[in-house]
């Protein structure tokens, strides 16, 4: 091995170490179940953004016994020296240096040919695959709204599949406040823009935009909500953010944020109108928030002054103004940074390796459609994280349980 690769085995290794003291939840499972070596025989296939926090779900998995093939479900949010860490401790994982769209996939079908029973995803790609490929998959998992989403507008899933982002203890910790630092932080990392007294509109007050918003106008900045759900419109109003329509915020806003799961949030018809300087970014899990295609086809000659981010002249009368993208339109927070902490990825993975546990002990037995995981698992994974936040609550008396019965 050359001193390059060590090296990055080392990073990765530090990197790993240093995620999994943070996840002291999913740390105790995994001890605990790898006593009896509980999913021993299990071939697991997994698509998931390769960070410190997933060496961390992964080794786990390993260490319970399963057998563990991986690719990336973003390439570009790799991160090389766990990757190389990973890789070294006997995973099987396909990956490639370079975007290219042909081995994105091909990597997911080298994945599906280790004859994985159960496979887990972000993004619901991997479980397309298989089941177009008609692999004998006999359960599954998936991380995201976006993947979620796609799996329930299937007419027929061949095997169950648990939504782990449908638990509580997933998206509320993870997609509102893991994603609502992580964007913010990626943002600051590739632009270096200082966040007080900038405006910023956030396209969707899901999960995702009521973290944006959030931490956001904990910075100082002013921000302003767009929405398409009457309902999300008014808990964004009630929260004390302006909500109004994007084409009336184009041109005095300096960020714009897509967190809506949706395609040409922000299209052909808002960037004429966008004011100079402005910086466009995606949080959601496709790079189709924004149209890319069309800003391409705008200035063709775009330039990258810093990485990650990219520089649009776009004409405006007799000037040209400048719009900056982010990530080319891809999930800023992976990509620009580290993705979402380690502290809130315990929680998130403690789901995903319970989710697992649960399936292999149960998936002949389950519905073949998309489900949220068990309320056991969910109570289970809350009361857990109470002990590591180190809380200690209240419990309702017995007058109080007979109170509610009355
Ligand atoms: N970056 C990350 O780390 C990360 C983490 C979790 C989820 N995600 C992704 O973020 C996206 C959003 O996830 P979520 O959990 O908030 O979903 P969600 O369904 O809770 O919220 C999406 C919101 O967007 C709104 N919306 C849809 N189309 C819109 C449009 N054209 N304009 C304005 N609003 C619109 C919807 O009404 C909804 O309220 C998904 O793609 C998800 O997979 C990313």
């Amino acid at each position: 091995m050359n001193n390059k690769i060590k090296n990055s085995n080392q990073n990765g290794q530090k990197k790993y170490l240093w995620a999994k003291n943070q996840m002291p939840i999913l740390r105790k499972l995994v001890q605990k179940y790898s006593q009896n070596n509980t999913l021993k025989g299990l071939d697991i296939g997994v698509c998931l953004h390769i960070t410190k926090e997933t060496s961390v779900l992964i080794m786990g998995l390993k260490e319970t016994g399963a057998n563990v093939s991986l690719c990336s479900a973003n390439p570009l949010s790799t991160k090389t020296e766990v990757r190389d860490f990973l890789k070294e401790s006997g995973i099987r994982i396909f990956t490639d240096k370079n975007y290219n769209l042909d081995s994105f996939y091909s990597n997911m079908d080298k994945v599906l040919d280790t004859k994985p029973q159960i496979i887990i995803d972000d993004g619901g790609e991997l479980h397309k695959k298989a089941i177009r490929r008609k692999d004998p998959i006999r359960g599954g998992t998936e991380e995201t709204t976006s993947g979620v989403n796609r799996l329930r507008a299937l007419s027929d899933i061949p095997y169950p599949v648990i939504a782990v982002n449908q638990s509580i203890t997933k998206h509320l910790f993870d997609n509102t406040f893991g994603t609502g630092q992580s964007i913010m932080e990626s943002i600051i990392k590739t632009t270096s823009v200082l966040i007080a007294s900038k405006r910023i509109v956030v396209c969707g007050y899901g999960w995702v935009g009521k973290g944006v918003s959030k931490y956001a106008r904990g910075m100082g900045a002013k921000v302003s909500v767009t929405e398409t759900n009457p309902l999300k419109a008014i808990e964004a109003y009630l929260d004390g953010f302006e909500v109004a329509r994007l084409d009336k915020l184009l041109s005095h806003n300096d960020i714009f944020i897509t967190c809506t799961g949706q395609i040409n949030v922000i299209g052909r018809q808002h960037f004429d109108y966008l004011k100079d300087g402005a910086i466009l970014c995606n949080a959601g899990h496709f790079d189709v928030e924004i149209d890319v295609k069309a800003l391409d086809a705008i200035d063709p000659d775009a330039f990258e002054p810093v990485q990650n981010v990219t520089c649009y002249k776009i004409r405006d009368g007799l000037n040209k103004k400048k719009v900056f993208l982010l990530a080319r339109g891809r999930v800023v927070n992976l990509i620009g940074s580290e993705g979402n902490s380690p502290q809130v990825m315990d929680l998130s993975f403690t789901n995903q390796f319970l989710s697992i546990i649960y399936l292999f002990k149960y998936m002949e037995k389950l519905p073949k459609k998309v489900s949220p995981p068990p309320n056991k698992i969910q109570n289970q994974i809350s009361k857990l994280a109470l002990q590591a936040f180190g809380l200690d609550i209240d419990n309702l008396t017995l007058q109080q349980k007979e109170y509610f019965k009355s």
